[in-house]
């Protein structure tokens, strides 16, 4: 039986404007932050990029859309209730899935529910929890047909300037189950994650701390696809995987309206996945900016193969 998907990816977001910073929830990483903000992102992460890109996605009619992670700035309450009206504008939770990132969960927030506001778009669907975990909130997985969407929580509270993520071992092992009963049932698993998962990825200070331990989960118990963001860059790399290769696809962040440094302009990706007789095609079509006042556009159409073995 044949199923074509079609999967949106869009990432840090960094909603505009930071609101609620107050003495209640002031921190020596949030004033950083919130420094940092206005010195650097604030005119360059633009909430109308973020308008003008979610509205050219809804006329693509995609089946899905994941957002992986920053969808705010400094992980402040307020923030957090106004992204869940950002994303109840994107669509409706059995329509967008959304995993954490490090801007998200930014300190600890003692009795604050934090991202757990957005629970109804980070956890599994009817379909999928057969493959979950019970007690668990992440890994959780979303079954539409042979596709399986699997999210995980890389983001964890961390102290100032570093941006550190960690999966964790215990979320690891359960990741590793997830996925050996996935791939057992034949369906296509797509793994959600802010952090690039691969060691070198990212710089000292804002890597995956677990890379080494990610790898060797994707190495041993394999996946279709993994998207990511957190670099804000635009990349392709590949996870070996028992003869096979797995494409790990990173995504700038869809709100970058200005040059900022080498990151590119604001982009999301539609991933066309076609299942056909157990084999898995992908096709990568990116629509963004390819101008800081221009259109959306098309900005790339591929096919994602894995690199074929060098002979000789
Ligand atoms: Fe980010
Ligand atoms: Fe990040």
């Amino acid at each position: 039986m044949s199923q074509t998907f079609t999967l949106a990816h869009l990432s840090d977001v960094h909603l505009a404007p930071v609101i609620g910073f107050s003495m209640a929830h002031w921190r020596v990483k949030r004033l950083l932050g919130y420094i940092n903000w206005h010195r650097k992102r604030k005119g360059v992460h633009l909430r109308p990029v973020v308008d003008r890109l979610v509205a050219d996605l809804a006329t693509q009619r995609p089946d899905h859309i994941a957002v992986t992670g920053d969808l705010v700035n400094l992980g402040l309450p307020r923030e957090q209730a106004a992204a869940l009206e950002w994303l109840a504008c994107v669509g409706p939770p059995d329509h967008v899935t959304v995993v954490p990132g490090n801007h998200d969960i930014y300190v600890r927030m003692r009795r604050d529910p934090g991202t757990a506001r957005w629970q109804s778009y980070m956890q599994s669907n009817a379909d999928g929890a057969g493959y979950g975990e019970s007690g668990h909130p992440f890994p959780f997985v979303r079954r539409f047909g042979q596709i399986a969407l699997v999210g995980v929580n890389s983001a964890i509270p961390t102290l100032p300037v570093l941006a550190r993520g960690h999966v964790g071992r215990e979320q690891l092992q359960r990741l590793g189950r997830v996925l050996d009963a996935l791939g057992g049932a034949g369906l296509v698993r797509i793994v959600l994650i802010h952090y690039p998962p691969l060691p070198g990825q990212s710089a000292a200070s804002r890597k995956l701390l677990d890379a080494e331990a990610m790898q060797q989960v994707l190495s041993e118990h394999g996946a279709e696809l993994v998207l990511h963001g957190h670099n804000h860059t635009n990349t392709i790399a590949f996870c070996s995987s028992r003869g096979a290769s797995i494409p790990v696809v990173g995504i700038a962040s869809a709100s970058l309206g200005r040059r900022y440094h080498d990151e590119p302009l604001g982009r999301y990706n539609l991933y066309r996945v076609t299942v056909d007789g157990g084999a898995a095609k992908v096709d990568l079509t990116a629509r963004g900016l390819a101008d800081p006042d221009g259109p959306v556009v098309e900005l790339e159409r591929r096919t994602i193969e894995a690199p074929t073995a060098h002979q000789g």
